[in-house]
């Protein structure tokens, strides 16, 4: 890959240690996937910020970067593993707090935006349409380069932690407009209606297709399960753009001739949402897996009220300190508390759940796919109400 003076001077750790490293991890990434050159970026997203998935080697990495080394482009931080002020109430052990607390003030001495949520878009770090940004956490890369229509590959943390430092990515992959298009189609033959019909559509077309780049025929969603669908897609699958016929903003050109073509019907989504449970019981439920937006935390309140404020467990609700704000602000924060815990900065997955709990329900399928695996729960996957209704 082709490097100005000014990075080979940065490569040449001229600009000091952070700057060096980031430049080695950018180039090396050039190199593998023969990109032509670094191009710049107006935004990064940065994933990697919990302790629970980083550890001792993460925070060290973090706190020596810290050191010489400011980003230069806007940068949000990914979920941490609790919330910032109210971890004692998530019962999260004090060791793995401090441990915790650390990271963020190593990501803040940065000048990273900590608002530690995996919808960036909701908060101020919404880019437009043709932008070059690099960002590293898979459900918010679907919703910026499918919804949007801004152009990320699937960065790693470190990746996207070195482009903001050096503010620019290697040029291949989906920032090139020849790598944008379809390669199959998904014509859906059943009614898409709630979150768990979207995660189970997303969890069965992600792992059919791979990474493919899918184009979705007669599907209609609004904005908040279209970050379902990517991140239950992301998941189950590696897909970081798609494209859904008259909706999205590059469906006009993204099909070529003769690409496969699969349809998803009943059977399938029926299917889907039987791989996805795993379990009959609940100790807890949790909802916001994309972080929930206020509209979400509004019917998730209308529903609490509808069945009552007695349940066998725990609610979390996983949102961004942003959305929270706002909530409070609204009067519907203090509402939704006589039901449920409206946790910011954190979710299901990066927090440590597992010290805590063993069957956990959700309506999300990326928080399905990935509670088995990474935090030992036995999951019940389906729509709020309908888990609300069984958890009194
Ligand atoms: Fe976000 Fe956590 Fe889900 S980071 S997409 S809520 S796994």
């Amino acid at each position: 890959m082709y490097l100005s003076k000014e990075d080979e001077k940065i490569l040449n750790g001229e600009k000091g240690y952070a700057a060096q490293k980031s430049m080695e991890i950018l180039s090396s990434l050039g190199d593998i996937y023969g990109a032509d050159k670094l191009i710049p970026v107006s935004s990064c997203q940065i994933a990697g910020a919990s302790y629970k998935t980083i550890g001792e080697a993460g925070l060290f990495f973090v706190s020596e970067f810290s050191k010489s080394s400011k980003v230069k482009v806007k940068a949000t931080l990914n979920p941490i593993g609790m919330d910032s002020k109210d971890w004692q109430r998530m019962n999260i052990k004090k060791e793995f707090a401090v441990k915790q607390l650390d990271i963020l003030d190593a990501y803040l001495k940065m000048g990273i935006d900590c608002s530690c949520t995996c919808t960036p878009y909701l908060v101020g770090n919404r880019p437009n349409c043709g932008d070059h940004i690099a960002w590293s956490e898979s459900s918010a890369v679907s919703f910026a380069n499918s919804v949007l229509g801004a152009r990320s590959n699937r960065e790693g943390g470190p990746s996207s932690l070195a482009s903001s430092v050096i503010g620019k990515t290697p040029n291949y992959g989906l920032h090139l407009e020849e790598n944008r298009k379809a390669g199959i189609i998904v014509k859906v033959t059943e009614e898409i209606k709630s979150f768990s019909d979207v995660g189970a559509l997303g969890s069965f077309v992600g792992s059919e297709i791979g990474s493919k780049i899918p184009y979705f025929k007669n599907l209609e969603l609004d904005s908040d399960k279209l970050k379902s669908l990517g991140a239950s897609m992301a998941a189950s699958g590696s897909v970081a753009l798609y494209h859904i016929e008259g909706a999205t903003p590059e469906y006009q050109n993204a099909i070529a001739d003769d690409i496969e073509k699969i349809e998803v019907g009943k059977e399938e989504i029926r299917e889907a949402k039987e791989k996805l449970n795993s379990s009959e019981d609940t100790e807890l439920i949790c909802i916001g897996c994309p972080h929930c937006s206020v509209s979400e935390v509004e019917e998730a309140l209308r529903i609490f009220k509808k069945e009552g404020r007695t349940f066998k467990g725990d609610i979390w609700i996983c949102t961004s300190r942003y959305v929270k704000n706002e909530l409070e602000r609204r009067g519907i924060a203090q509402e939704v508390e006589k039901y449920a815990k409206l946790l910011a900065d954190t979710c299901m997955v990066v927090a440590p759940i597992e010290d805590l709990y063993q069957k956990t329900a959700t309506n999300s399928g990326k928080a399905a796919t990935y509670l088995p695996s990474l935090c030992k729960q036995k999951v019940k996957f389906g729509d709020l109400e309908s888990l609300i209704k069984d958890f009194k």
